[in-house]
């Protein structure tokens, strides 16, 4: 009996934290006053962005809300060698994206939201001052994990139905900005369903062991 009460906590806790994923807008630094900003006095970074980025879970379909003005950028890479350069000179590189506001003045407030749409290392920096900014505290990496799949506002149309076999293996996340996104989609209403049938499994083994115990 006492197996059965714990198998069925542990079923609820499972249900309960599964139907708590959903999407996040990140404020990136934690909630105003801070944002993204260097401190030219100090000459340092106004936040640990590092710690920050450590306290939060990021998913597919999540933004980075990025609080900020025009004297720090905003460059997002895939490439740990960009991040780890602070630089984004290589303008060739195709894993790397400027989050240009069209904002022409000096120190002019601005708010650039970053949707994360890519699973696995995301690294994130501000290349201002010639990477100043960036060795001295301005930069932070994160881990995007599945969570729901990209929603539709961030996808290509899905893949026509016939054309989607079973897979043993999801297939890659999209790369960059370019095509490929209907395969995310795909992705999530697979781990959708894989989920549910998971939960089926899981009532389906209780009910055994519940006969199992009346016999
Ligand atoms: C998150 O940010 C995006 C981009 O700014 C916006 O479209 C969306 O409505 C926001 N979602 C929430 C829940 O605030
Ligand atoms: C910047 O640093 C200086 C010196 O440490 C400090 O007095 C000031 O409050 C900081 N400014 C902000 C906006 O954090
Ligand atoms: C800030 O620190 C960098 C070294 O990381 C140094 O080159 C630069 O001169 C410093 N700037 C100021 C204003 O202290
Ligand atoms: C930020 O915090 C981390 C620990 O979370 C620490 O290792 C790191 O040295 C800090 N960075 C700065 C610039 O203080
Ligand atoms: C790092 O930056 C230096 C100077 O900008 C450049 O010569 C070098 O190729 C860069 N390395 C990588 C791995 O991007
Ligand atoms: C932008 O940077 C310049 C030069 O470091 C500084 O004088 C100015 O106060 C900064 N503006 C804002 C809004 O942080
Ligand atoms: C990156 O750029 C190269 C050539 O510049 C191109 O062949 C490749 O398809 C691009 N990759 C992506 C994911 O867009």
């Amino acid at each position: 009996m006492a197996a059965i009460m714990a198998a069925v906590i542990y079923i609820t806790a499972v249900i309960g934290v599964t139907s708590a994923v959903t999407y996040t807008n990140h404020t990136v630094g934690g909630p105003p006053p801070s944002g993204w900003y260097f401190n030219s006095s100090s000459n340092i970074s106004s936040t640990n962005y590092s710690s920050w980025a450590a306290s939060q879970t990021f998913n597919l379909g999540d933004y980075l809300i990025f609080n900020t003005n025009t004297n720090q950028t905003v460059i997002q890479t895939y490439n740990s060698n960009t991040y780890n350069n602070c630089t984004s000179d290589d303008s060739s590189d195709n894993n790397t994206l400027v989050f240009n506001s069209g904002a022409t003045k000096f120190g002019q407030p601005l708010t650039i939201s970053v949707p994360l749409t890519k699973v696995g290392p995301n690294y994130f920096f501000s290349d201002a001052e010639d990477g100043v900014q960036c060795q001295r505290g301005m930069r932070f990496d994160i881990k995007v994990g599945q969570g729901l799949g990209l929603p539709p506002s961030l996808n290509q149309p899905p893949p026509p139905l016939y054309s989607a076999p079973p897979m043993a293996e999801p297939p890659p996340a999209f790369q960059g900005s370019g095509g490929g996104q209907g395969e995310s989609m795909y992705n999530g209403v697979e781990g959708l369903t894989d989920g549910i049938f998971g939960v089926a499994v899981i009532w389906a083994g209780l009910i055994v062991l519940g006969l199992g115990f009346v016999f």
